[in-house]
C-alpha cells in the first residue's frame, strides 16, 4: 500500500461502517475522529475496545491508535476537519423508505458549526437525491457564506470481511460535482489501489443502491431455481456450478440457502422499491425479490415439519443464529423469524452460535442457550443449521448421532454433503438438492 497525503477526517457515526472507516482511514495515514452520541461506545472505545465483532478491526485499531481519537462532541469534530463523513444510522420505516432524521440533523450541524471550507460526504445508505438535499440543508441553515461541497462515497462493506473490503476493495464510487471535491475524494484514497468510478452524486447513490438489490436479486433467483430442483430432483450446487462459470454471470451470491439477512439487503431492497414508487416507476422485479427470500423461511419451516410431523414439545437444536458467518450480527437474521416460528408451534428450542449468542437473549429470554455443539444435540428430535459456520464444518457426526434422539438434520445452508450424511444414516434435508 502506497503512502497518503494525510488528512484530517471525521467520521460522524461510530456504528458498523463509520467506525470501519475510521479505522481503515486511519490504516492508509490519515488522521481520524471519529465521533458518536453514544457514551458507553465511545469510552469503550476510547479504552481500546471495538464494540462489534469484526476479524482483524481490533489489531488495525491497536496499530494505528496514535491517528485515532474518539468522541461524543460533534461540533468539535466538526470544526477539526477539513472532511466530514456522515455514517448514522438510517433505519427503515415502516413503509420501507429509510428515516433520514438522523442525517438531516448532522447536515444542520454542520451548516452551523463551519468555520471555513467543508466537504462533507455521505457513507450511510441513502435514497438517491440524499446528497442534494444535505446540500440545499446545509446552504438553507448555514451562518456565513462558507464554501462546502457535498459527495457522495458508498460503502460495499461486507460483515466479516469488512477491512479487507474498504483495502482491496473491487472499486470505489466517488460521487461528486466539483474539481475540489474530486481532488480532495480522490487524495483520500490514494493510497488503495482499485479502479476509481467518479461520477455524479445522483449516479453514485444508485450504483449502492443497484449494487445491493441486483445481489440480493441474484439470491433470490437462484432460492427460485434450488425450490425447481427439490421439485425435479435436480441439484442447485450443480445448477449453480453451470450458471456460474459463465462470465456473464459469475459465481458469486449463488448458493442458494434460508435467503438473505443482515443490516443492508433486507433495507436495501425495500427502500429502492420505495424510492421507485416515489418517482413514479413500479419496480415489480424487486418485489418479488423480497416476497421469495421470506418465502425461503416458511418453506425450511415446511421441511422441519415435513420431518417431525407436529412440532409441539418436540426438540429443536439451532446451530447458527448470525445472519451470516464470521459476524455477531442478528439484523434480519432468517433465525429470528425461524425460532419466532418454531415458538409458536410449540417447540422446545436450544440454540448455539459462536459470536451471535450475547444478541440473541435480547430477542429471545425463554430458549435454551448451550455452550456448544454438543450441548445443543444432546436429546434433539432436530438439528437445524442456519450459518455455515466454519466450526460447524468440521462436526464430529458419530458422536452428535448418538447423543440426539432421532437423527434428523435440516441444513439451511447446505454445508454438508449429501452423499456422507445418508451414509451416515441421518434424516438429512438442505435446499435445492433432491
Ligand atoms: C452486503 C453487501 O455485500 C455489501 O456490499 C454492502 O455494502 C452491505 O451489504 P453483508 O450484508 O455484510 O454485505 O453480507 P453479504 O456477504 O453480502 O451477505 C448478505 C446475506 O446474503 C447473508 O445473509 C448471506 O447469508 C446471504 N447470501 C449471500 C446468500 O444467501 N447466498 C449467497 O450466495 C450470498
Amino acid at each position: 500500500m502506497k503512502n497518503s497525503v494525510s488528512k484530517k477526517i471525521t467520521i460522524i457515526g461510530s456504528g458498523y461502517v463509520g467506525l470501519t472507516s475510521g479505522i481503515c482511514f486511519a490504516e492508509i495515514g490519515h488522521n481520524v475522529i471519529c465521533i458518536d452520541s453514544d457514551k458507553s461506545k465511545i469510552e469503550k472505545l476510547k479504552s481500546g475496545k471495538i464494540p462489534i465483532y469484526e476479524p482483524g478491526l481490533d489489531e488495525l485499531m491497536k496499530k494505528n491508535r496514535d491517528r485515532l481519537e474518539f468522541s461524543t462532541d460533534l461540533i468539535y469534530g466538526i470544526k477539526e476537519s477539513e472532511i466530514i463523513f456522515i455514517a448514522v444510522g438510517t433505519p427503515s420505516n415502516a413503509d420501507g423508505s429509510a428515516d433520514l432524521s438522523y442525517v438531516e440533523t448532522v447536515a444542520r450541524s454542520v451548516a452551523i458549526n463551519m468555520q471555513e471550507y467543508k466537504l462533507i460526504v455521505e457513507k450511510s445508505t441513502v435514497p438517491v437525491q440524499t446528497a442534494e438535499w444535505i446540500r440545499v440543508t446545509i446552504n438553507r441553515y448555514k451562518g456565513k457564506d462558507i464554501e462546502f461541497d457535498v459527495a457522495s462515497n458508498p460503502e460495499f462493506l461486507r460483515e466479516g470481511s469488512a477491512v479487507k473490503d474498504f483495502l482491496f476493495p473491487d472499486r470505489i464510487v466517488i460521487g461528486v460535482e466539483s474539481e475540489k471535491a474530486k481532488k480532495l475524494m480522490l487524495c483520500l484514497y490514494e493510497p488503495i489501489n482499485a479502479e476509481k468510478v467518479i461520477v455524479d452524486t445522483k449516479s453514485a447513490e444508485l450504483i449502492k443502491h443497484a449494487s445491493n438489490s441486483f445481489l440480493a436479486m441474484k439470491i433470490s433467483f437462484i432460492n427460485a431455481v434450488a425450490n425447481i430442483c427439490e421439485k425435479t430432483g435436480a441439484d442447485i450446487e450443480k445448477v449453480a456450478l453451470g450458471m456460474g462459470l459463465d462470465k456473464r454471470i459469475g459465481k458469486d451470491f449463488l448458493n442458494a440457502g434460508v435467503g438473505y439477512g443482515g443490516s443492508c439487503f433486507p433495507k436495501d431492497v425495500r427502500a429502492f422499491i420505495w424510492i421507485s414508487q416515489q418517482l413514479g416507476y413500479d419496480f415489480n422485479l424487486l418485489k418479488e425479490v423480497e416476497k421469495i427470500n421470506l418465502k425461503q423461511r416458511e418453506i425450511f419451516i415446511k421441511k422441519i415439519e415435513e420431518s417431525l410431523w407436529i412440532l409441539k414439545d418436540k426438540n429443536i437444536g439451532i446451530l447458527g443464529l448470525s445472519f451470516k458467518p464470521d459476524t455477531d450480527d442478528i439484523r434480519d437474521a432468517p433465525a429470528i423469524d425461524i425460532i419466532k416460528n418454531l415458538k409458536e408451534k410449540g417447540a422446545k428450542i436450544k440454540v448455539y452460535d459462536p459470536k451471535a449468542m450475547d444478541n440473541i437473549k435480547k430477542i429471545f429470554a425463554d430458549i435454551e442457550y448451550c455452550d456448544g455443539l454438543d450441548s445443543v444435540a444432546k436429546n434433539s428430535d432436530c438439528l437445524i443449521f442456519l450459518t455455515e459456520w466454519e466450526e460447524f464444518k468440521h462436526i464430529d457426526f458419530d458422536k452428535i448421532k448418538k447423543l440426539m434422539s432421532q437423527p434428523i438434520i435440516i441444513d439451511g445452508r447446505n454445508i454438508f454433503d449429501l452423499e456422507k450424511m445418508k451414509k451416515l444414516g441421518f434424516v438429512y434435508k438442505s435446499v435445492g438438492r433432491g
